[in-house]
């Protein structure tokens, strides 16, 4: 069950899809239900709100703040695009989507703000907080066992979600546990996750660096001549004039639809970058109309506001204006034409090196500086230091405005709405442009709800094993929050990566529906063939061509039924205390758990089944052991060039044969894993993969 608590008058952020009654909060009534008697309050209002003081404590002043004290085993999941773990108990997130590369474990925001918790314990719930600008989680970090969510604001909708009787299914054998009914219930409420066509679950290579269309070819080349599966090569900032959004580099790239042709010919596709700011320069069409129809963000003086990135200085588009969207969505037919099917939308938080005003107010700095330069003093040297860090500073995010229907607002106070609403402009566009093909989109910068028009990746991460660890604990969270198609830049985007970390992430990343290996520009090249004995890459990118059709399978299903892609063991044993606590093991799918091996210099991990399963080694793409694993601990082998994972009691995996592109699948002959017993079989969900006329029942094959 969902009630919908609104606090004040909250702004419009379009993150849910369902009409529910609102039960308006007032600081007066909270107070009434709260004197009123548990089990017989005197009103409605009073039973409605009582309903939440049972829960909270609530706090209502110029600011907004719920409290509860948690048991010492109450277990808090969601947060969605979150740094830690899977249980998000024992440190502080604040919701505020950040261009931040260096994701160390101290930090509390990522670029994504998703203000969706559950905590499962004896009474369980989950809360979405419906509100555009900061929003600070703190699950036991000020006080050890207090959760408490605080918003600067008070005007929000809180979003109560708890589970009846009438939730349960008849069937009291299979009931499912808290945790995946009331996922599935917020996941109603904000609508169903986008579905990208079939050929966006190929490999995608991507480096920042493909200078030109040479680059490209040699990467397409290499691929190819090794018989390294691909499906996609992506294009960074190279790609365009002077990083100006929906133009082509006319030297360097000087006929893209002609390289998009011969790439097709190769089965492969482009995927290039939108960038969220404007390049301010006079005769650029796009800056030029973006100005007349002011649908730039303005400053409170109503001039448009400067923001400093990849081209100097841009103008940010305001999408929270709907003709500005509409205008900004357009542009990327300029593209489409030229044979391009998918785009990744970048820089959307929005990300913001420098403002003219906090150039200024550095420069002034500097001066102040200057005068002590002759006996400088400890403080002296701290602010040196703080002078040129302007970059993504939050004061720049109260200088500039929306209009939204209208309404002048300011900036800071819709902040996590800006990168959705991009995403937005593009699949909004895309539904006019090409009505009845399905493109590839992913985004940056995320709020609730831009899980209906487009994926993630999740941004800046490093070569680093402990960001192999986040990556794989991040899965389940972005699942619970809608966002499906998600995936990381797999062998690290930032510093040098190692063959043995590439291998191990790709190991992982044939499991995430987004699989990309994309890496920063001056960082040591990562494509597949740069290493030494290419056969262990070989066989690992196609085993994941093999088991596309489960991947692609299991995520239709996981739209549709509003379920989990890859969930934590503890939603399914919620009554297995070890196996609530395991965050390095993950189900994936109706019949897989993955065991995916995370430390440099080991040949294997240890494996906690919480029941019988077999467990499963690809040695290659097409040798395979398997073993019958009792439930309980084990050390499992795994080499480098080695897959493990394990199948469910009473559950198959369909593997079609090896290919090198998706348009190769072959869909008639499936090798079923996990024959334990007569009487087992899969429904495999399959389409053409590109039009928009998806999952009815007839798409249903029954392999046994
Ligand atoms: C940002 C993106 C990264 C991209 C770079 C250059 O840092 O997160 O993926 O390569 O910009 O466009």
């Amino acid at each position: 069950m969902i009630q919908k608590f609104r606090f004040g008058s909250p702004i419009s952020t379009d993150a849910t899809v369902e009409e529910l009654p609102i039960i308006q909060v007032t600081k007066e009534n909270l107070t009434a239900a709260a004197s009123a008697k548990k089990d017989c309050p005197s009103t409605v209002k009073d039973a409605e709100i009582g309903v939440l003081t049972n829960f909270f404590h609530i706090s209502l002043g110029q600011s907004f703040s719920l409290s509860l004290t948690m048991e010492d085993s109450d277990a808090v999941y969601g947060l969605g695009q979150a740094n830690r773990g899977i249980n998000k108990r024992g440190y502080k997130y604040i919701s505020c989507c950040t261009d931040d590369p260096n994701h160390t474990e101290e930090k509390v925001s990522f670029y994504g703000a998703h203000n969706f918790i559950m905590l499962i314990g004896k009474v369980s719930f989950g809360l979405f907080i419906d509100y555009p600008a900061n929003v600070c989680f703190d699950i036991g970090y000020t006080k050890q066992n207090e959760l408490t969510i605080s918003t600067e604001g008070r005007d929000l909708d809180l979003y109560l979600i708890t589970r009846t009787q009438s939730d349960d299914k008849e069937n009291t054998d299979n009931i499912d546990s808290d945790a995946l009914c009331i996922t599935r219930e917020f996941r109603r409420l904000i609508g169903q996750s986008y579905i990208p066509p079939l050929w966006a679950f190929g490999y995608i290579q991507s480096r920042w660096g493909y200078m030109n269309e040479n680059d490209i070819r040699r990467v397409a080349k290499n691929y190819r001549d090794n018989h390294l599966p691909l499906d996609s090569i992506s294009m960074d900032i190279d790609y365009m004039e002077d990083y100006k959004d929906f133009t082509v580099h006319p030297d360097r790239f000087p006929d893209l639809a002609a390289l998009s042709g011969e790439m097709s010919k190769q089965g492969l596709h482009f995927i290039p970058i939108i960038d969220a700011g404007v390049k301010i320069e006079k005769e650029y069409d796009v800056y030029e109309d973006g100005v007349k129809n002011n649908y730039f963000c303005k400053r409170a003086n109503g001039t448009d506001f400067v923001a400093g990135v990849w081209p100097g200085k841009t103008h940010f588009p305001d999408f929270l204006n709907a003709d500005a969207r509409r205008w900004f969505g357009n542009l990327y037919k300029r593209l489409i034409d030229l044979g391009i099917e998918g785009f990744w939308n970048d820089m959307n938080e929005p990300a913001i090196f420098f403002s003219e005003e906090g150039l200024e107010e550095a420069a002034k700095k500097v001066e102040e500086l200057l005068k002590v330069k002759d006996n400088p003093k400890l403080n002296d040297f701290w602010a040196m230091q703080g002078v040129f860090n302007i970059n993504n500073d939050h004061a720049d995010y109260k200088r500039f405005y929306h209009n939204m229907n209208g309404q002048k607002i300011r900036h800071d106070k819709v902040h996590n709405l800006y990168g959705f609403n991009m995403t937005r402009a593009a699949a909004e566009a895309f539904d006019r442009i090409c009505p009845d093909k399905r493109l590839l989109l992913f985004s940056r910068s995320s709020y609730i709800g831009m899980h209906r028009f487009g994926g993630i990746w999740t941004g800046d991460n490093q070569s680093w094993w402990s960001h192999l660890l986040l990556n794989i604990k991040m899965m389940p969270s972005l699942n619970m929050c809608g966002f499906l198609y998600s995936g990381a830049d797999l062998g690290g985007f930032g510093s040098n990566t190692t063959r043995d970390l590439l291998l191990r992430w790709l190991a992982f990343g044939i499991f995430t529906p987004l699989m990309r290996n994309h890496a920063a520009l001056g960082t040591r090249e990562q494509e597949c063939y740069q290493f030494e004995g290419l056969d262990d890459f070989r066989e690992i990118l196609t085993l994941r061509y093999r088991l596309i059709p489960y991947i692609y399978s299991e995520f239709v299903k996981a739209s549709q039924n509003n379920s989990l892609l890859f969930s934590p063991l503890a939603f399914s044993w919620p009554q297995d205390k070890v196996a609530c606590e395991i965050e390095d093991q993950l189900l994936m799918g109706e019949s897989l758990m993955l065991t995916p091996v995370y430390q440099p210099n080991v040949s294997g991990r240890t494996v906690y089944l919480p029941e019988d399963m077999l467990f499963v080694k690809f040695t290659s793409a097409t040798e395979y052991k398997t073993e019958s694993k009792k439930a309980g601990w084990h050390y499992i082998a795994c080499a480098l060039n080695e897959v493990c994972f394990f199948i469910r009691k009473d559950h198959l995996l369909p593997l079609c044969p090896p290919c090198e592109c998706t348009g190769e699948l072959d869909y008639s002959n499936f090798e079923l894993l996990g024959k334990t017993k007569e009487g087992l079989s899969y429904e495999l969900y399959m389409d053409d993969g590109y039009t928009k006329d998806i999952a009815h029942e007839g798409r249903y094959l029954t392999l046994k």
